[in-house]
């Protein structure tokens, strides 16, 4: 039998998860599981780049855990696991930012925003790449799932694992991003032009998992759509993206396809599709829920997943970091 190819993703713990992040990410994430062996990551160490409350970053890991979990990721047979529970990340860190050129980091788009944002910012914002360079690199990773805003630090990811390779041979997987359609990038309620983010400030341009019927549908019936007349239910990102994106969630939590959605709604008016989209996503997300309490009630249950997924998850990260540390003249 063909040796199935690696996925590698991460996810950070923090704050709810958006309908955005589920169809972008957690969908993708579960389909993946079919014809992959699929390696996910609570990226903790990750989320420290911003202070974190204890009590709030433990939480914020189980009920990631349990979403994970509750959107379909399979623990038998992937792994899901914690990112601090594996020490050989930080290790491996380390040594990749001795083959980072600083040039190139300091170019990364999102460091940028971030340092323009606020002048008073720390290392690890810096180095945020490279630690994903080591997540990536540790698991002989083939396919990286990602969102577009992420492009530019998987081809750093890259051109670190090369700069390594032709110094000491073939150690590293050059891996590959994998993106979505873009009927999967879900954008803000209110600015549909700008990506949906769970960080957003102002809560009425998201949905997120935990929205109760009222509010979901408060925000569906208050997100921007257009004024064309007669109103025109068509997919079209440039023209009509409040539109766009109504049918992008539409499709995605019912499985009909943007041309099925189209057809469904001829001579319909905005109206009808809201009222659409409000009924399908409060029985979607009641069951989502359903399956998210089953599993975040479980505490024990959740410890027993962490601690069976960091010891798969070592078992291959240490195959990998012995390696590195062989051709660096490290192990005796
Ligand atoms: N930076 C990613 C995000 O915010 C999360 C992440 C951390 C990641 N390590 C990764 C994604 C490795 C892909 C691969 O979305």
């Amino acid at each position: 039998m063909k040796k199935k190819k690696i996925v590698f993703s991460a996810i950070q713990p923090t704050g709810l998860p958006t309908i955005g992040n589920y169809i972008g990410a957690l969908s993708q994430w579960k389909k993946l599981q079919k014809k992959y062996f699929c390696i996910y990551c609570i990226a903790d160490l990750h989320a420290l780049t911003i202070y974190q409350k204890k009590y709030i970053l433990n939480k914020n890991i189980l009920d990631t855990l349990s979403i994970c979990l509750a959107c379909g990721i399979n623990p038998k047979k992937n792994i899901i696991f914690i990112q601090s529970h594996v020490p050989q990340h930080s290790q491996l860190n380390w040594i990749l930012n001795c083959f980072t050129n600083f040039g190139k980091l300091n170019r990364m788009n999102q460091f940028k925003e971030k340092k323009n944002l606020n002048q008073n910012i720390n290392v690890g914002l810096f180095n945020y790449p490279v630690l994903m360079a080591a997540d990536i690199l540790l698991y002989k990773t083939n396919k990286v799932p990602i969102g577009r805003d992420q492009i530019q630090h998987i081809e750093l990811v890259r051109n670190i694992a090369h700069k390594f390779n032709n110094i000491y041979g073939d150690i590293f997987n050059i891996p590959e991003k994998k993106l979505n359609n873009y009927g999967s990038c879900i954008t803000s309620l209110l600015n549909p032009v700008k990506k949906m983010s769970k960080s957003d400030p102002n809560k009425n341009n998201i949905i997120s998992l935990f929205d109760n019927d009222i509010i979901i549908r408060k925000k569906i019936s208050n997100a921007i759509t257009d004024s064309d007349f007669p109103p025109n239910i068509q997919y079209n990102l440039y023209k009509k993206p409040g539109i766009s994106n109504l049918i992008s969630i539409l499709s995605n939590i019912t499985g009909d396809s943007i041309k099925q959605v189209e057809l469904n709604f001829i001579n319909k008016n905005y109206n009808n599709l809201k009222e659409s989209v409000i009924y399908n996503l409060c029985i979607f997300l009641k069951n989502l829920r359903k399956r998210y309490d089953f599993y975040r009630r479980d505490e024990v249950y959740l410890k027993n997943i962490m601690i069976n997924g960091a010891k798969k998850a070592k078992k291959n990260a240490k195959i990998t970091l012995k390696s590195v540390y062989d051709v660096l003249g490290l192990n005796f």
